[in-house]
C-alpha cells in the first residue's frame, strides 16, 4: 500500500556500510524523475551520482547531519553508500527549480525505499566544495544531496505535542519524529 511505502520513508541517518549499490541503481532511480510533473515543463535539474567508497568518503565530510540532535549521526561509522546530488541547471531556469526539486526528491527517496534503500535528504552541504568534487560547470547549481543505504536504525513517527517538531533519539537505534496532528494541520471548511 503507499501509505506503508510513506510511513516507512523516513530520514534514515545511519546505514549498514558493507552494503554497496551500482552505478544502475543510481540511474534507475534518478530516471524515476522523468515522470515527474514539472512547472512549465522546464525540467531545470540536473543530477549526479557517486556510489564508489572513495567517493562517497570526501562527500561524506560537506554534509550536516541531524541539526537538533547533540550528538550527531551517523554512529559508528554507519555512513552512507550512495549519494545523487539534485541541482539547478540555471541555463534552464532560476525561477522554477525549487519546487521541482521538492517533488524530484522525494520521488526518488520513495523509489529507493521500495528496493529497500533508505534515505536522508540534506540541504546542508559544503555546495563549492560538493561543486569540485563532481566538476560542476558554473550554472550548474547544487541544491540538494540525497545520502543513500540501507538502514541501519528505526525511525518512528509520533505525533507532535505543543508544537514540539523536534525530533529526538533513544540511544543509538532509535530515532523519533514528531508529526503535527491532522487536527493540528486542517484549516477550517468552508461555511
Ligand atoms: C529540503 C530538506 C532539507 C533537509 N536537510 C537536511 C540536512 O541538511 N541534514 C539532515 O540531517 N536532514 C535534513 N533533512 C531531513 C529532515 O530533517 C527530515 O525530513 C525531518 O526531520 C523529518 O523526518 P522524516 O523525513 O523522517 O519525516 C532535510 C529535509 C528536507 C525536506
Amino acid at each position: 500500500m503507499f501509505k506503508d511505502l510513506l510511513t516507512k520513508t523516513r530520514s534514515y541517518r545511519n546505514f549498514d556500510s558493507t552494503v554497496a549499490y551500482t552505478k544502475e541503481d543510481m540511474e534507475y532511480l534518478i530516471s524515476l524523475t522523468r515522470l515527474t510533473p514539472s512547472a512549465a515543463n522546464k525540467q531545470p535539474l540536473k543530477y549526479a551520482y557517486a556510489y564508489k567508497k572513495e567517493d562517497c568518503d570526501k562527500i561524506f565530510p560537506l554534509l550536516s547531519w541531524a541539526g537538533y540532535l547533540e550528538e550527531k549521526p551517523p554512529y559508528d561509522n554507519n555512513v552512507p553508500t550512495a549519494y545523487i546530488l539534485i541541482c539547478f541547471d540555471t541555463e534552464i531556469s532560476t525561477t522554477t527549480c525549487e519546487m521541482d526539486a521538492g517533488i524530484c526528491a522525494q520521488t526518488i527517496v520513495l523509489g529507493a525505499m521500495e528496493k529497500g534503500i533508505g534515505a536522508c535528504m540534506l540541504g546542508s552541504m559544503k555546495k563549492d566544495e560538493i561543486k569540485k568534487i563532481f566538476n560542476l560547470p558554473e550554472h550548474i547549481v547544487p541544491r540538494l544531496i540525497i545520502a543513500l543505504g540501507k538502514p541501519k536504525e528505526t525511525v518512528e513517527i509520533v505525533d507532535a505535542k505543543d508544537g514540539d517538531i523536534k525530533y529526538y533519539r533513544d540511544g543509538k537505534e532509535k530515532h523519533f519524529v514528531p508529526k503535527r496532528t491532522l487536527e493540528e494541520i486542517l484549516l477550517p471548511e468552508i461555511k
